[in-house]
């Protein structure tokens, strides 16, 4: 069945020449496109939700052997939806519990593949971590900015990205909020490759081929057994994050600061 959605297009597309033989079975990638285009694909709770409702129909369908998640040129996302938690108190947010759809992306079986290009920031930077491969545009910029809004990450950057570059370079980026390039990204293993802005999207969707061709059951089995490394400490360090996340709605500095982006002008902090 094909899903209408709102917020994201998906696409099956074939691996391969179909060699007309009955015992052989269809191959395709599954492709997932972020698209929120006047808001640089900020991830609000319905496209989340989309997201993840495609990505587990994707889970479910034997034929899709890999998928390809991607958002425009000009960006990947530029973080969760600020106008929407903007206004949040600490139990409001605590009671959506917004990350619960995030969690979901957690048990994916098949390997997703992150093809960015242009902005992948707060939330967005974080989406592309929980993927298993990333593929880069030149133009890419990554980072974690919300120390600018008075928060910190809340969908597992500080645990991801440190476990990536080390506490101190993860420091960094996360306390001064400063992005990386692509270049500077591949130098520090947080993407696989940077390719040029019209083939980062073909070199994604080539991996995602290629490892489509290998046995599915191997292949689910040795992104369970990866993903494996990060799992005890890493469950109790995104409890951790995300508590600390709720607390700061309610301070005075995450009203000014998520007012002030919205305004259009520079936060001024005061520590409350
Ligand atoms: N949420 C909501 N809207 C956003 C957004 C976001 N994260 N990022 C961009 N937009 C909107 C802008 O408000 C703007 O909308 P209007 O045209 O209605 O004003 C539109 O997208 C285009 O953005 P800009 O005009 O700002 O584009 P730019 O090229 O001048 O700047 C940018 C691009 C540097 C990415 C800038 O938009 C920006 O700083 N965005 C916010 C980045 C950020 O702080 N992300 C972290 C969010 S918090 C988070 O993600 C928490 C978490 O861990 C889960």
């Amino acid at each position: 069945m094909t899903m209408t959605y709102k917020n994201i297009l998906t696409a099956k597309e074939a691996v391969g020449a179909k060699s007309g033989k009955a015992d052989q079975p269809e191959i395709n990638i599954g492709v997932v496109n972020l698209h929120r285009p006047t808001v640089l694909n900020a991830l609000n709770h319905e496209l989340m939700e989309e997201l993840v409702t495609a990505l587990e129909d994707f889970d479910r369908d034997d034929s899709v052997r890999a998928i390809v998640l991607t958002g425009s040129d000009r960006a990947f996302a530029a973080g969760a939806d600020i106008k929407e938690m903007s206004d949040e108190t600490t139990v409001s947010i605590m009671l959506k519990d917004r990350f619960a759809t995030w969690d979901r992306i957690k048990n994916i079986k098949k390997p997703i593949i992150a093809a960015v290009s242009g902005f992948a920031l707060g939330g967005g930077c974080e989406l592309m971590m929980m993927c298993d491969i990333i593929i880069a545009s030149e133009t890419a910029q990554f980072g974690q900015p919300e120390i600018n809004l008075g928060v910190i990450p809340g969908a597992g950057g500080t645990q991801r990205m440190t476990r990536v570059l080390g506490k101190y370079k993860a420091m960094e980026l996360i306390l001064t909020g400063r992005p990386l390039t692509a270049r500077e990204a591949l130098e520090m293993g947080l993407v696989n490759k940077v390719a040029p802005v019209e083939l980062y999207l073909e070199e994604a969707k080539a991996m995602a081929k290629e490892i489509a061709a290998k046995s599915p059951i191997a292949v689910k089995l040795a992104k369970e057994a990866v993903l494996k490394s990060f799992d005890g400490p890493l469950q109790e360090g995104l409890q951790f994050e995300r508590k600390n996340f709720y607390m700061l709605f309610s301070s005075e500095d995450q009203k000014e600061g998520m007012k002030a982006f919205m305004e259009k002008r520079k936060a001024t902090f005061t520590g409350k």
